[in-house]
């Protein structure tokens, strides 16, 4: 078959999207409910973002300056950038309650290579973005243990950068061909739990991410009010050591902590009454985790200088600091439960947006099969397992991190950039829930977050363009030629 320049922007139409996930074939169960979408999105938000990036987010590192006690403002500013996207989310997800999120929203807006596109980078936010999250839950896990006196061999425990950094480590690990033995193995096993979990079905799994934010909330208010009687407000001066440009790092790197409210739309389709329920989700959850964040940021950089908070465990840092060691590993367990529970929610939606996209044929029709018994889109579900996995088992967190930010941040511009195009292309369609000033909000989405993406380290944009680049070679050499809706449904150009 041709390429045929016109073919790349074919839009699906809204009502075929919608009749197509009314196929028998390809039903997911309807089960979920505004408090199970908000424990969804909190369950997505709140983990190692908060957990972990806020110690070099405010201390700095080799690589980029801190923003010191002004943490406070690039929470802010973040949940600001967010907040315009969770508005078109929520716009989105009302009017099109299908698995697949951006992707699925990019399809019926801009066309079929942008889809595609978003799709791809999805797998940033989703399946890097867990990545990281597991490479956590390890670190955590490791300390946790060692308070019962259980000592995790650190080349099982480890990244190969790091590794190369520490010869001890290198040292200390047998040999397989020749090879040092050096894994995440942690990482690994509780991915491959989830997935377990997850390949049984989706009700079960949400109880149990709903007890996990139970317990996660409980924890950050636990610290904020711990923490609100040894802050010394001396430790908030110099606010903004490295000012704007601090700030405004930091505020890419914490981006992090809110990925993941999004995440509650790839669940529509498994929503009961998705007009409703998914703005009460997408901006609730916003709102619950910013006001959490900035709670525990200002407690946080008032127990300690902020120049000592360099660590993977800054709020565990700070409370052994003040030899406060019981609230320390009562924090250290709920950054566990916490870190699973984003886990969870992210091996969860990223199957959803492989399983839409095979549904349109981009990727192979076999990804869109439901397990017979359970109902869960079993074959995508082991897919990211075994990815997520892989390269939790070797890569290092910080470029994780930011690799996932940059992918989402993109993502999120293209979804802003939806709401225009579909209002102005398709004005009286129902919209249960309208995003407010149209297009000023979305416009400053597109802006906000383009500024984050800048404040990213050039080295970033590189891995950003390859992964682009690889996602547009299968376009071409596969999923052009496979597209359902060319061949099957009415074309609208
Ligand atoms: N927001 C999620 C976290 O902080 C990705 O772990």
């Amino acid at each position: 078959m041709l390429i045929n320049f016109r073919n790349f922007f074919v839009r699906k139409s809204l009502d075929q999207i919608k009749k197509d996930s009314e196929t028998l074939e390809h039903r997911l169960k309807k089960v979920l409910g505004p408090v199970d979408l908000i424990a969804l999105g909190i369950g997505a938000v709140v983990g190692a973002g908060i957990f972990a990036t806020t110690g070099t987010a405010a201390a700095g590192s080799a690589h980029h300056l801190g923003a010191g006690p002004a943490l406070i403002v690039s929470f802010i500013i973040t949940a600001i950038a967010c907040s315009f996207s969770a508005l078109s989310y929520s716009e989105f997800a009302s009017m099109i309650p299908i698995s697949g999120s951006a992707y699925t929203y990019s399809y019926v807006t801009l066309g079929e290579l942008v889809a595609w596109i978003i799709g791809w980078d999805l797998i940033l936010e989703y399946a890097v973005g867990n990545v990281a999250v597991a490479i956590s839950w390890s670190g955590y896990f490791k300390e946790f243990l060692r308070g019962f006196g259980i000592n995790i061999p650190s080349y099982l425990c480890v990244d190969y950068r790091t590794a190369a950094r520490t010869p001890e480590i290198i040292q200390s690990a047998p040999d397989i061909f020749g090879l040092p033995l050096i894994i995440n193995l942690p990482a690994v096993l509780i991915v491959a739990f989830l997935t377990v979990l997850l390949v049984i079905g989706i009700k079960e799994s949400s109880t149990f991410n709903s007890i996990m934010v139970i317990i996660k909330i409980v924890i950050l208010l636990f610290f904020i009010l711990i923490g609100a009687f040894y802050v010394k407000p001396d430790n908030w001066t110099p606010f903004a050591p490295n000012g704007w440009k601090g700030i405004m790092t930091g505020a890419a790197l914490i981006f992090f902590a809110y990925i993941g409210f999004d995440a509650i739309s790839t669940a529509a389709e498994e929503s009961r009454k998705p007009e409703r329920d998914m703005p009460i989700g997408i901006i609730g959850s916003l709102v619950i985790t910013t006001l959490l964040y900035i709670g525990v940021t200002a407690v946080l950089t008032g127990l300690i200088p902020y120049d000592k908070l360099a660590t993977a465990e800054p709020l565990a840092t700070a409370l052994n600091y003040l030899n406060l060691n019981v609230a320390s590993g009562i924090i250290s367990f709920g950054a566990l439960i916490a870190t699973t529970a984003v886990l969870l929610v992210f091996q969860l939606g990223q199957p959803r947006i492989f399983f839409s996209m095979a549904r349109d044929g981009l990727l192979p029709k076999r990804f869109a099969s439901v397990h017979p018994k359970f109902k869960t889109p079993h074959v995508t579900t082991i897919l990211t397992g075994v990815f997520v996995a892989f390269f939790a088992a070797f890569v290092d967190i910080n470029e994780a991190v930011e690799l996932t930010n940059i992918g989402t941040l993109f993502a999120f511009i293209l979804v802003n950039t939806g709401i225009i195009v579909l209002r102005y292309k398709e004005p009286n369609r129902k919209r249960p829930f309208k995003t407010p000033l149209v297009p000023l909000i979305p416009i400053l989405g597109i802006l906000s977050n383009f500024y984050l993406m800048i404040s990213l380290p050039w080295v970033t944009w590189i891995r950003f363009g390859f992964w682009l680049l690889i996602g547009l070679l299968i376009y071409f050499s596969y999923s052009y030629h496979r597209s359902k809706l060319r061949n099957h449904y009415t074309v609208k150009k």
